[in-house]
């Protein structure tokens, strides 16, 4: 039984001590691979957060779609809330918790888009009623009612009925390009690990330091 004090990891966990590790991009990618064995749903959730006009903070859930040295890489829709968040202030944060572990990532930086091409690419992956919806959902503004939406779908549906589906002008993709790197591990009575990386532009080497918990 696991109870408030007690953590059981899954037999095959095999980090060992990545307090040790020196640079956060193969920790990222050992605790990803991880999270995918481990997590039930959605290990590749990530919460974005990002700013307004106010400086007031917005927060939301999204998938990571790809990440490498260059950043981490989501995709939305470009006139939604977060896309003109970022347009105005091109900085964001990323947190992932995986529960199953008791972990959390967390990496904040600025924020680019991915060059058209890559979007293309990995929009033809989608299956076709997920690029149809790409096309259908003014992601974020006000609907009147679903009807109007699945009206929406099945005109979108009618019209791309041939071929196929091209990535629409407002959908695309951002790459968040870590200047902070954050790894928590959940230990018991509260007494966790957090070791930190930090370097003040993309080009600079890693610095690591723990904090406290
Ligand atoms: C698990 C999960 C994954 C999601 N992934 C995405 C995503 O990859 N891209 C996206 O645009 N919205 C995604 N969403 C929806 C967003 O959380 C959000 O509702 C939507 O993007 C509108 O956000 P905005 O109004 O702040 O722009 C996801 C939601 C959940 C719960």
């Amino acid at each position: 039984m696991s109870d408030a004090t007690s953590i059981e990891h899954p037999p095959w966990l095999t980090s060992g001590d990545f307090t040790a590790a020196d640079e956060p991009l193969s920790l990222f990618a050992a605790w990803f691979a991880e999270a995918k064995r481990s997590e039930p749903v959605n290990p590749e959730a990530m919460a974005l957060a990002t700013v307004d006009g106010d400086g007031l903070p917005n927060a939301r859930m999204v998938l990571l779609k790809g990440f490498d040295e260059r950043g981490f890489v989501f995709y939305t829709n470009l006139d939604s809330v977060k896309g003109h968040e970022l347009a105005a202030a091109p900085k964001a944060a990323l947190t992932f918790y995986w529960k199953s572990l008791q972990r959390q990532v967390r990496l904040r930086g600025s924020v680019e888009p991915v060059a058209a091409a890559e979007a293309d690419a990995y929009f033809a992956t989608r299956p076709r009623p997920a690029q149809i919806g790409a096309w259908a959902s003014k992601q974020s503004a006000p609907l009147e009612s679903r009807l109007a939406f699945e009206k929406a779908v099945a005109i979108y549906t009618a019209k791309f009925a041939l071929g196929t589906v091209p990535r629409p002008p407002h959908w695309s993709g951002y790459r968040v390009k870590p200047r902070e790197f954050e790894f928590w591990q959940e230990r018991p009575f509260r007494l966790h690990d957090r070791i930190i990386f930090t370097r003040p532009d993309p080009s600079a080497p890693w610095r690591k330091s723990r904090l406290y918990p």
